[in-house]
């Protein structure tokens, strides 16, 4: 199998890849989908951010605050220019939560079209991670919304034959995932934006897990607000984006309050500034947007499509293996349709945290337990899965290292 990628010379760009792990065991790192490891160049952006130009943002009259400025505002617009949209139209968040959480507040706190109120609805699927659910069901409980949601089946997908009972005149915010975290799957959302849009609903992308695997068309989608964290795309941890239409975002009130975004403020009152200020409350994180920048320039030099046609290659091999061996159930989608690099898996009926801590001896990184995604799990009557989830630094010899360590573990179980 021909990779599109060199990946022998991205590996070398990865500082980490070169720490033994238990026992000597080189790194088989498959744990991407929780956060993916950081090159030299993410990491020299921010040391050069702190080394040479660090001051607070958008305050000072000095020469240091306005490179910072500079190289904050030089990052909004690298992102942007990632996504092919507005630079005013990004904002920073700390994380993709924070981004989730910030829409929810705010749509609490606003008025018309965004404001929810009771007896409106919500809805979401039950794909969502915690992080994608919480923030809407919370929301739901505090103004009296009636949250609802697309019910998946067995293989991933969601069962989108109610649409018309799930999303009525009375929704406001459809919130779906564009690939589960747990089972790699990619519900089919085109159907779900259209219907959100029918009857006025904002729909809200949560692009945690596609955004840094593979090209994202956000005008071609017609979506109205995306999500993604950083540190899942080689960045720093710290850092999220918020992309929305700005139309949307003018109308929206602010999630945090504090220095930064105001435009007037007396003993009594405050008025605020336009986006993306009025939702960036405080000293930002100003290296980790720098970094960020660094971390999408990567990507973007290797390529999004081929990152995603080499992720895509390494499933299907990685399918087959486990699909093979005795013992092994894959969950969700059994073929590449409609998924990404994402597999989860279970050994006969070992529990997933005893499956990890064997498969840790070969060296290989899985994540194992709910995932972050309780109802999913539950869903499909399991405590958890072992998930291994792949990027650009992974290769053929991964793979059949974690094929090994599958065997491993279900064999030394299975003798005891
Ligand atoms: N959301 C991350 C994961 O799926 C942490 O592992």
């Amino acid at each position: 199998m021909k990779s599109t990628l060199d990946v022998v010379a991205i590996k070398s760009d990865f500082p980490i890849f070169d720490v033994p792990m238990r026992g000597g065991k080189r790194l088989v790192f498959l744990d991407s989908g929780a956060t993916s490891q950081k090159p030299i160049q993410v990491m020299d952006a921010e040391r050069n951010f702190y080394s040479t130009q660090n001051a607070a943002v958008h305050r000072g009259s000095y020469y240091l605050a306005e490179i910072a400025s500079e190289a904050y505002e030089g990052a909004r617009e690298s992102v942007a220019k990632f996504l092919q949209v507005k630079s005013e139209e990004i904002i920073f968040t700390k994380s993709a939560t924070e981004s989730l959480n910030l829409l929810a507040v705010s749509f609490e706190r606003s008025s018309g079209r965004l404001g929810i109120k009771a007896g409106d609805e919500i809805v979401v699927s039950e794909l969502e991670h915690h992080a994608n659910l919480l923030p809407w069901q919370q929301l739901a409980k505090r103004t009296g919304a009636v949250l609802k949601w697309f019910e998946m089946n067995a293989d991933g997908s969601l069962d989108l034959s109610r649409i018309d009972e799930v999303i009525t005149s009375k929704c406001k915010v459809v919130a779906v995932t564009h690939q589960s975290n747990v089972l790699g799957s990619a519900p089919d959302i085109a159907p779900i934006i259209a219907a959100a849009h029918v009857v006025g609903a904002i729909f809200v992308l949560d692009g945690c897990q596609s955004v840094p695997h593979q090209p994202v068309d956000i005008k071609g989608l017609d979506i109205d607000f995306l999500t993604f964290s950083g540190h899942k795309a080689l960045g720093p941890t710290g850092i999220g984006v918020l992309w929305g239409r700005s139309e949307l975002l003018e109308q929206m009130e602010p999630f945090l309050y504090g220095g930064s975004m105001i435009e007037t403020v007396t003993m009594t009152n405050a008025t605020w500034a336009p986006s993306p200020k009025r939702f960036e409350a405080g000293v930002p994180n100003m290296a980790q947007a720098v970094g960020l920048a660094a971390a999408l320039d990567y990507l973007s030099a290797v390529g999004l499509s081929n990152i995603h046609s080499w992720e895509m290659q390494l499933t299907e091999y990685a399918l087959k293996g486990l699909q093979e061996i005795d013992g092994v159930s894959v969950v969700g989608p059994q073929g590449l349709a409609n998924r990404g690099g994402v597999i989860s898996f279970v050994i006969d009926k070992l529990h997933p945290h005893d499956v990890g801590q064997v498969m840790d001896q070969y060296g290989v990184a899985v994540r194992t337990g709910h995932h972050c995604a309780w109802p999913l799990i539950r869903k499909l009557g399991l405590t958890g899965t072992t998930r291994a989830s792949f990027y650009l630094y992974n290769d053929l010899a991964d793979v059949d290292v974690l094929l090994e360590s599958v065997l491993g573990a279900r064999d030394y179980f299975r003798k005891r």
